[in-house]
């Protein structure tokens, strides 16, 4: 049997080799294996030290976060790690690559620590909503200091080997590549010197120095920058028992508020989110991406200027092209322009700008599209203008070019019919500021080639982006769905509640604005012209009345300092408007809308529910292919907020069938043209099951199919 700790002896040294792919996670059977071998090779007469390392890319990537959707499983990895931190015979970790979380606190339990110039290393159990539950708290700033070991664990950014060494979290670093020859010469030089283990949890080392005024900034400063998140209090709470009491009391504080953390619903929502984001491991080995290197996109507006900027940050050769010579001067202008400021803000360096603006080159001709391997179209959101632009791209592009469409509401396999190569139309739907916006949604068109998806998914995570795919269908999954949510929100407005009651609604409840806030945003006149290319537009005269009667006033938003809310010059902050109130009395008298008052749980139950009972419906019709893919576009691209994990996770968390007898509720008073139950989340409550297990069930069934999910 393969163990995934192996050790050797070379010549007095036991090399302990954590094999755990894909990154060392320390699981129940790495904790089992790992306390195994420490207590053997102690044993071992032959061994006079013993060495720690990883094989692969990383050295431990932390704890296996999988688990922590049960009760710890003994041994737990604090006990393991006191376990080797007695040692008698010193313990030296090598590391190399990546050594996060549990990784780095199985490194400071080592006696001696030694690593490569390319290693990364950090605490960022912040970002799942949890503590360093593995002696972090304790050991780290025995190391550092309390205010350095607070930055690392509040913040979760890993450092490099360089500042680890400057702060004495490494001993030693190594020259070259070859972690496990520098670390064994680093091992044979402390046996010579006889060097005794070194160990942070005994009472000769003393922890941080009490400072009571800064752990209480600390604390103060945590819960305003990280409200709704236990860690971050927690955390300052164990540096400071770390100061205040002995070792083995504070560690037993840190694993009982680890557990507090580890069952809370924000840490189970981020912890969804980070499974959600990672790209999909399909059954399947996947297709083979297409190489990409010149990318021709259409369009020289926000939009095109935006992926233009994210494509040539990434080292891609970008040709923006539009026919009106004003609109290609302007789009250069903005790429360079919002370059450059990155670069004063030293978010890149001068040098990186300019050869990030070097890359790209502008044309006023579609035939400039000839050698590129990918074309990004975006260009006006017309089905006509844009079936026009593929003819045309079809006639001019190279056989084996990706063509991608970055409408965000139209039918891709029409747009890829105005070409005879519809295998090689897919969607990219970039999120505005698309420089900015992490979501990509990739949309496999009926026809759309598997490597011609893969190509669009792998240039999407080349920008550092997130692309999910989605299947074809009006507005993909997230426009899709804010449509149902927005529907609501128009409703309530026609029924009584005001534009700034809806937004504060919400945004209690966590999302990052509310719909009449982000409408005046992104400009009224979008969603208008959308609704007029729609086909399937509902006829209820009420069907986004408030929103069209706005434009029709010229009121489009921010644009205009009118829209929902007015706004001051040189402001974005939205000003509640009674011409506004008075616009909406007279709509919603001319439809015969009774008018009511609304309360904050009444307008989010009906926004939310709206939105999970679309989402299902996405899964049941396959537009959207997991609940998970939902929850990653609704946080990444509409501000749903993290520590609820997404609109679908949340429907989990609140039961499906709570959510359920709210929509038969809204059904009853409401009719069910809008409010029918989704049949999946209707079987769904009745089994008791909930999305999470919905997509568990759908990956196993297409891994035992060997199809995808
Ligand atoms: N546990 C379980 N699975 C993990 C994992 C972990 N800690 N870290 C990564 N994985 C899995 C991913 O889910 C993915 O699986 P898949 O192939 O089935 O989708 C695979 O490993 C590869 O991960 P990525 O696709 O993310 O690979 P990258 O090369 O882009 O990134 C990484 C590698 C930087 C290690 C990144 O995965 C990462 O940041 N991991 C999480 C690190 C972390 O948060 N550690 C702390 C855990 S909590 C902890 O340790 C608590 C302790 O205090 C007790």
């Amino acid at each position: 049997m393969n163990l995934p700790v192996r050790c050797r002896v070379d010549d007095g040294i036991a090399i302990l080799t954590i094999e755990s792919p894909p990154v060392n996670a320390l699981a129940h059977p790495v904790r089992q294996a790992l306390l195994a071998a420490v207590v053997a090779a102690e044993a071992d007469g032959a061994v006079r030290a013993l060495l720690i390392h990883g094989a692969g890319r990383c050295f431990v990537a932390g704890a296996d976060i999988h688990e922590f959707e049960a009760a710890p499983r003994e041994p737990l990895l604090n006990d393991v790690l006191l376990r080797l931190e007695a040692c008698t015979k010193p313990v030296i970790a090598a590391l190399n690559g990546t050594t996060l979380g549990g990784g780095l606190e199985l490194a400071l339990a080592c006696h001696y620590r030694c690593a490569t110039a390319e290693v990364t290393l950090g605490l960022p159990e912040i970002k799942l909503g949890l503590l360093p539950g593995s002696g972090g708290t304790q050991r780290l700033p025995r190391v550092v200091g309390a205010s350095v070991a607070l930055d690392l664990m509040l913040g979760g950014t890993p450092i490099g080997a360089a500042r680890a060494h400057e702060l004495g979290i490494l001993d030693r670093l190594i020259g070259g590549s070859d972690v496990l020859e520098g670390a064994l010469a680093y091992a044979r030089e402390l046996v010579q010197a006889r060097v005794p283990p070194r160990r942070l949890c005994a009472a000769s080392v003393p922890g941080p120095k009490p400072d009571p005024a800064m752990f209480a900034e600390r604390r103060a400063r945590a819960a305003r920058e990280q409200p709704g998140l236990l860690a971050p209090g927690y955390i300052v709470d164990c540096v400071e028992a770390a100061g205040e009491q002995p070792f083995a009391a504070a560690l037993a504080l840190s694993r009982r508020r680890f557990e507090e953390c580890r069952v809370s619903v924000a840490s189970r929502s981020l912890r969804h989110l980070f499974f959600a984001e990672r790209p999909r491991a399909g059954p399947l080995p996947r297709p083979t991406a297409r190489r990409v290197q010149r990318v021709a996109v259409i369009g020289a507006g926000t939009m095109g200027a935006g992926i233009a900027i994210s494509l040539v940050t990434s080292g891609h050769e970008v040709v923006l092209i539009d026919p009106q010579p004003a609109a290609v001067a302007a789009g250069l202008k903005r790429v360079a322009t919002i370059l450059e400021s990155a670069a004063a803000k030293g978010r890149m360096s001068a040098a990186e700008a300019a050869a990030a603006i070097g890359r790209v080159t502008s044309s006023a001709e579609l035939a400039a599209a000839a050698p590129a391997d990918l074309v990004i179209e975006a260009v006006f959101e017309s089905m006509a203008v844009k079936r026009e632009v593929f003819g045309a791209l079809d006639r001019i592009c190279r056989a084996d070019a990706v063509l991608a469409t970055n409408t965000s509401t139209l039918d891709v396999d029409e747009i890829a019919a105005a070409t005879s190569r519809p295998a090689a139309v897919v969607g990219m739907h970039f999120f505005s500021p698309a420089n900015v916006m992490r979501l990509v949604e990739v949309v496999r068109g009926a026809a759309s080639a598997p490597d011609v998806v893969a190509t669009a998914l792998a240039t999407t995570r080349h920008m550092g982006k997130l692309g999910v795919v989605v299947g074809n269908g009006f507005g993909f999954v997230g426009n899709r769905m804010l449509y149902a949510y927005g529907r609501e929100n128009q409703l309530m407005l026609l029924e009584g509640a005001s534009p700034a009651q809806i937004d504060g609604a919400l945004r209690q409840f966590g999302m990052a604005m509310g719909p009449n806030a982000v409408g005046d945003l992104a400009g009224l006149d979008i969603g208008y012209r959308v609704r007029r290319e729609r086909k399937d537009r509902p006829s209820d005269p009420r069907y986004y009345r408030v929103a069209d009667a706005l434009v029709e006033a010229g009121r489009l938003g921010q644009k205009t300092a009118r829209g929902a809310y007015r706004y001051e010059a040189g402001s974005r902050d939205p000003i509640p408007d009674p011409d506004v109130d008075a616009l909406i009395e007279r709509e919603a008298a001319s439809l015969g809308v009774i008018r009511r008052s609304f309360t904050g749980e009444e307008i989010v139950n009906r926004c939310i529910f709206a939105l999970i009972n679309e989402g299902a419906r996405l899964l049941e019709e396959g537009v959207a292919l997991a609940a998970a893919d939902i929850d990653a576009i609704w946080c990444n691209g509409y501000g749903f907020p993290r520590l609820r994990g997404g609109p679908m996770f949340h429907a989990d968390t609140i039961g499906l069938a709570a959510v359920l007898a709210g929509v038969e509720h809204f059904a009853g008073l409401y009719g069910a043209k809008d409010w029918a139950a989704s049949p999946l989340l209707r079987t769904l409550a009745g089994n008791g099951q909930g999305f999470v297990e919905w997509d568990r069930a759908r990956t196993a069934g297409a891994r035992a199919s060997g199809g995808s999910p």
